[in-house]
C-alpha cells in the first residue's frame, strides 16, 4: 500500500490544530487542496463488434469504474477472486476515476465465481465493497453487487450493459460534509441543495448535466418519415424524469406540423429530430410535444423550486406532415403563437440584465428569482428569419441565444474513443479561475456519439449511449478534468438510463446526476480563484454542513436494489447479496497469494 499523501494527513488531523471559525476555515487556500495528479491506467473503450448483441453477451470481460469527487483518497483493502483471468482493482486518489478490470478465466462459470474488491475511505471509519458474481441460466447473468452499507448507502446489485463495458459508481461529499452515492437519486433540487456552495459562482463556473435532443423520449409519428425507436430517439425518460435525474441543459428542437395540403393550419408544435430540418426532404421523426414539456416543466419546478433550468430552443420552423417540401419558415403568427405556448411555462425569468452575458451573472441572481423558486430560461436559436418575426420576447422572459455565450462542442465522431479525447481537449485548452485568462463561455461537452444511420439502426442509439459512450465519462472523461479544466455542461443521451429499456424511474441510475454534484463540490472548489471560501467538504464551523447534507441525512436509506428491481429497504445487517462466505482452495488474493485451502471469507 502505498504512503499517505501529506495532504489528506492534514485534512484528516487539521481539526486538532487549526483554530476553529479562524481564517483557514473560511478561506480557500491552495495549501488546502486535495486534487492527485496521480497517474491513473489508461482507459478502455468498448470494441466496436462488441455492441453486437450476440458477440457482446459472450464477452467475458467487464470494468467497474470508481470515481472518487471526495478529499479523501479511497484506498484498496484487498481482493480476492477465484475462475478470473484478472481482477484488477486499485486505490482510486482524490479527483481521479479508476476502471478496474474483471475477465473471467475461459468462459462462464455458474456456481462457484466469486470476485470481490474491498475498499475503504482514508481517514474515516466508512468502507465499501465491490461483489462480482455471475448467475447462469439468467437473461442478466453479469453482475456486481455496489455494496456501501459500510457508509450508510445502500446496497444495489447492477447488471453489465455490454460485453467489454462498465459499471459506474461515482462517490461525492466528505467525512465532515457527509457523502452521497450513484446508487439512488437525492433531492430534485440538487442547486438549490448547495445554494450556499454556489450561490456566488458565475453561470460559468456551474457544471451540469444536459440532455440531447430531449424531447425524444418516445416516438409520436407526427411526420411521415422512416426514424423510428432506434436511429432517432436520443432519451429513455421524459424531461420531468431528466429534470429529476439532474438535467439542467436541454437540447430542444421543436418544429410546427403542417397538412399536407395546407401550409397554412398548424397541428401543433413538436420536438423533432431530423436529419436536417431546412432539407427539401427530412429525415426523422417527432418526439413530446411542446403542449406536455410545458406541463412537466411546471409539474418539476412546483415540486423543486430553486434551480437554474436552461431551453435551448432550435429549429423553429414548419414542416410538412410528409416532409418532402421543405421548411415553412414560421411568420410573426406562427411565431407568436409559440411564444404563447412558452408563456405557460412557470418561473420563467423576464427583464434579466441584457448589458452582460448571462454566464457572467452569479447562480444567485438566478436561484433567487421568482421569489427564491428559480429561472426556466428559454434561449432561442432557430431560423426566425422572416421579415417582422420577433426573435425574443425578454419582458417574458424568452431571449436569443446570444444573451449567453456558449461553446458548443460536437466531436461527429461515430466511436467512443475517437469522441472522449476530442471533447477532452477542448476543455483542457481553456483555462477556469485566474483573471483574465478565466474561460468567458459555458462550455457544452457533447459526451455523445454519431452513429451513421446503418449503425445507430442495427445497434440502436440507445445501446450506443449505454454501452460505450455514457460509461466512458466515468473513466476517461473524469480523469481528463482537474480543477482549472472543466466542461460546463455534460449532454449526454439516455439521461438517467443505467440498463436497456429500463426507463420507469426507480430502475434508473445517479452517475450523471452524482458527477455533476461531485464536481461541484468538490472539483470546482479545489479551484480558490473559482471558489473563493474553503471547500465545503472541508470546513468544520458554522455553515460548512451544507443542505445537501441535512438532506441526505434525512433522507438516508440503508437497503438493497437487486437487479430484477426487488427493493428491501430495511434488509438484515448480514444480508449482503453476491458476498462469498467461503474463500475456495484456488483463490487468487491481490497479493497474488493463492490460497492452498479453502478458509472463510476474513472480511468484514
Ligand atoms: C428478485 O431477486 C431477489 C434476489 O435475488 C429475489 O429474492 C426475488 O424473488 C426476485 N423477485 C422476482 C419478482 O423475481
Ligand atoms: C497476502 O495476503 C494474505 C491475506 O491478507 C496474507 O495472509 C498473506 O501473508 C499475504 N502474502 C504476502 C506474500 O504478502
Amino acid at each position: 500500500m502505498k504512503a499517505l499523501p501529506f495532504l489528506t494527513a492534514l485534512v484528516a488531523t487539521a481539526s486538532s490544530w487549526l483554530p476553529v471559525n479562524g481564517q483557514a476555515d473560511t478561506v480557500c487556500q491552495a495549501a488546502d487542496r486535495t486534487f492527485s495528479t496521480e497517474a491513473m491506467p489508461a482507459s478502455n473503450f468498448q470494441p466496436y463488434d462488441k455492441l453486437n448483441p450476440i458477440v457482446g453477451k459472450l464477452s467475458t470481460k467487464f470494468y467497474i469504474t470508481v470515481v472518487n469527487l471526495t478529499p479523501h483518497r479511497i484506498k484498496l483493502d484487498g481482493t480476492h477472486s477465484y475462475q478470473m483471468d484478472t481482477f484488477d482493482f486499485g486505490d482510486v486518489p482524490q479527483g481521479r476515476a479508476r476502471q478496474n478490470t474483471v475477465k473471467y478465466r475461459g468462459t462462464w462459470y455458474t456456481r462457484d465465481d466469486a470476485g470481490e474488491a474491498y475498499y475503504r475511505i482514508d481517514g474515516t471509519d466508512k468502507q465499501f465493497a465491490l461483489r462480482v458474481k455471475s448467475y447462469i441460466p439468467s437473461s442478466d447473468p453479469r453482475r456486481v453487487v455496489l455494496d456501501l452499507s459500510g457508509m450508510g448507502l445502500g446496497q444495489r446489485e447492477y447488471v453489465f450493459p455490454g460485453g467489454d463495458t462498465a459499471v459506474s459508481l461515482v462517490i461525492t461529499g466528505s467525512a465532515r460534509f457527509g457523502f452521497r452515492a450513484s446508487l439512488r437519486h437525492g433531492p430534485g433540487n440538487w442547486m438549490r441543495g448547495m445554494y450556499d456552495v454556489i450561490r456566488d459562482r458565475p453561470v460559468r463556473h456551474l457544471i451540469m448535466p444536459g440532455s440531447h435532443d430531449a424531447g425524444m423520449s418516445k416516438i409520436t409519428s407526427k411526420i411521415v418519415s422512416i426514424g423510428s425507436e432506434e436511429n432517432t430517439q436520443n432519451q429513455g425518460v421524459s424531461i420531468y424524469d431528466q429534470l429529476r435525474a439532474g438535467s439542467r441543459w436541454f437540447d430542444l428542437r421543436i418544429g410546427s406540423v403542417h397538412p399536407n395540403s395546407d401550409a397554412g393550419r398548424n397541428n401543433g408544435f413538436w420536438v423533432m429530430h431530423l436529419s436536417d430540418e431546412m432539407a427539401t426532404l427530412a429525415i426523422g421523426n417527432t418526439g413530446e410535444s411542446l403542449d406536455e414539456i410545458v406541463s412537466e416543466v411546471n409539474r418539476f419546478t412546483a415540486e423543486n423550486p430553486g434551480e437554474i433550468i436552461f431551453f435551448s430552443l432550435r429549429y423553429l420552423v414548419g414542416r410538412y406532415e410528409f416532409p418532402d417540401r421543405g421548411p415553412i419558415l414560421w411568420d410573426a403568427a406562427l411565431t407568436n403563437a409559440f411564444f404563447s405556448k412558452l408563456r405557460g411555462i412557470n418561473n420563467r425569468c423576464g427583464n434579466l440584465d441584457t448589458s452582460t452575458g448571462f454566464q457572467n451573472q452569479p447562480a444567485s441572481y438566478f436561484m433567487d428569482r421568482n421569489g427564491g423558486k428559480g429561472c426556466v430560461l428559454l434561449l432561442l436559436t432557430g431560423h426566425l428569419d422572416g421579415e417582422g418575426v420577433p426573435r425574443e420576447a425578454t419582458a417574458d422572459g424568452i431571449y436569443d441565444i446570444s444573451r449567453i455565450n456558449i461553446q458548443d462542442h460536437w466531436s461527429n465522431k461515430m466511436q467512443a474513443s475517437d469522441m472522449a479525447p476530442d471533447q477532452i481537449k477542448t476543455w483542457r485548452s481553456v483555462q477556469r479561475g485566474g483573471g483574465s485568462a478565466d474561460y468567458g463561455s459555458l462550455l457544452i461537452a457533447q459526451w455523445l456519439v454519431t452513429p451513421d444511420a446503418l449503425a445507430s439502426t442495427a445497434y440502436t442509439l440507445q445501446s450506443f449511449a449505454l454501452e460505450p459512450t455514457n460509461p466512458s465519462l466515468y473513466s476517461a472523461g473524469v480523469n481528463g478534468m482537474d480543477p482549472e479544466h472543466w466542461p460546463n455542461v455534460l449532454l449526454a443521451d439516455y439521461v438517467g438510463v443505467q440498463r436497456q429499456d429500463e426507463w420507469a424511474w426507480d430502475r434508473l441510475s445517479a452517475e450523471l446526476y452524482t458527477l455533476a454534484v461531485g464536481l461541484n463540490l468538490y472539483l470546482a472548489s479545489e479551484n480558490c480563484d473559482v471558489n473563493t471560501r474553503r471547500s465545503p467538504l472541508l470546513r468544520r464551523s458554522g455553515e460548512e454542513k451544507g443542505t445537501v447534507h441535512r438532506r441526505e441525512e434525512a433522507l438516508a436509506w440503508n437497503g438493497i436494489i437487486f437487479a430484477n428491481g426487488t427493493t428491501i429497504d430495511a434488509p438484515p445487517p448480514t444480508l449482503h447479496p453476491g458476498r462469498a462466505e467461503v474463500l475456495r482452495s484456488g483463490t487468487v488474493l491481490n497479493n497474488r497469494t493463492v490460497l492452498e485451502e479453502s478458509i472463510a471469507n476474513p472480511w468484514p
